[in-house]
């Protein structure tokens, strides 16, 4: 659940791809730490749902971000409308992936949307930031670890990390922050539809791999986002910050000792 504070006050921040999911949550916890928050995405009607939802302090502006002069067109709107722009959350994403398989077109689109266009975006967004402005790219546990099925996805994210720690280089003589945010496993409609909708499905098989014991919720990202665009993390840059639940802490054996292992399989029914 967001809760309201004012670290935000005063700010405008756009978020990617906030028509659904994660970006949707992000948006709203954003507006809950008090500031003007612009829906980016394709989809209209879903993005003034979106919008509408948050109230006053959202409006959406849509915007395919493969599209260069749209990108150009989504900004001049915000400082038009605003007069400036101090947070870019680069949130938007494919899944589309095949892994080993995977066409030449899946590449090439999955990590245009997922990677270039979030460099563009930056790149674009930052040319009108002042001293002060934050840029928070969404990573995922994907990108940190080997998985059978999955190669373009998990490569973006990687990648988005590397250019995080680029982008905090070039940006910070200008006062520009760029932290990267990365959730393991998280309430969307990605796992809503893999666990048929069921919030307790999903905690019940996500409990395996988190130690706290369930997936993820958006509200549970979008807080630390808003903590990283703040200025209360004013001496952080070009880091990742894991919000997984501790996913990323454990090892292949998952945390469970070797006793434990050797006695599971002495247990196996022959
Ligand atoms: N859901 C998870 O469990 C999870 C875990 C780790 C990381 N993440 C990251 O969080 C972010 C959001 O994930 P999600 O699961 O909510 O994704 P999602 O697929 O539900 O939402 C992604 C959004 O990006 C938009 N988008 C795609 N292409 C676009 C384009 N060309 N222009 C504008 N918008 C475009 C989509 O329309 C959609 O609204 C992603 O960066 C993802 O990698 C998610």
């Amino acid at each position: 659940m967001n809760t309201q504070n004012a670290r935000l006050n005063g700010k405008l921040a756009i978020v990617t791809g906030a028509t659904q999911g994660l970006g949707a949550d992000i948006a709203a916890s954003l507006a809950a730490s008090g500031a003007q928050v612009v829906v980016v995405g394709r989809g209209r009607e879903a993005g003034e749902a979106v919008a509408a939802a948050i109230g006053a302090q959202a409006c959406f502006v849509e915007t395919d971000i493969t599209d260069d002069h749209a990108i150009d067109r989504c900004i001049a709107t915000v400082l038009d409308r605003h007069g400036h722009l101090d947070i870019l959350v680069n949130n938007a994403c494919s899944y589309d992936d095949q892994g080993l398989p995977s066409s030449r077109a899946q590449w090439l689109n999955t990590l245009n949307v997922n990677l270039v266009s979030a460099a563009i975006f930056t790149q674009k967004a930052t040319a009108v930031m002042g001293p002060g402005g934050v840029v928070v790219n969404l990573g995922s546990t994907g990108g940190k670890f080997g998985a059978d099925g999955r190669a373009i996805y998990p490569a973006s994210k990687a990648a988005l990390l590397q250019i995080t720690r680029n982008f905090a280089v070039a940006l910070a003589p200008r006062g520009i922050r760029v932290l990267s945010v990365s959730p393991a496993w998280t309430w969307s409609p990605s796992v809503e539809r893999m666990s048929g909708g069921s919030t307790e499905v999903a905690d019940a098989v996500g409990a395996h791999f988190h130690p706290l014991g369930r997936v993820g919720r958006g509200d549970e990202v979008g807080r630390v986002v808003a903590f990283a665009a703040s200025a209360e993390a004013s001496w952080m840059t070009g880091n990742d910050i894991a919000v997984d639940g501790g996913f990323s802490i454990l090892g292949p054996d998952q945390g469970i000792s070797p006793r434990t292992w050797f006695e599971r399989l002495a247990a196996r029914p022959d």
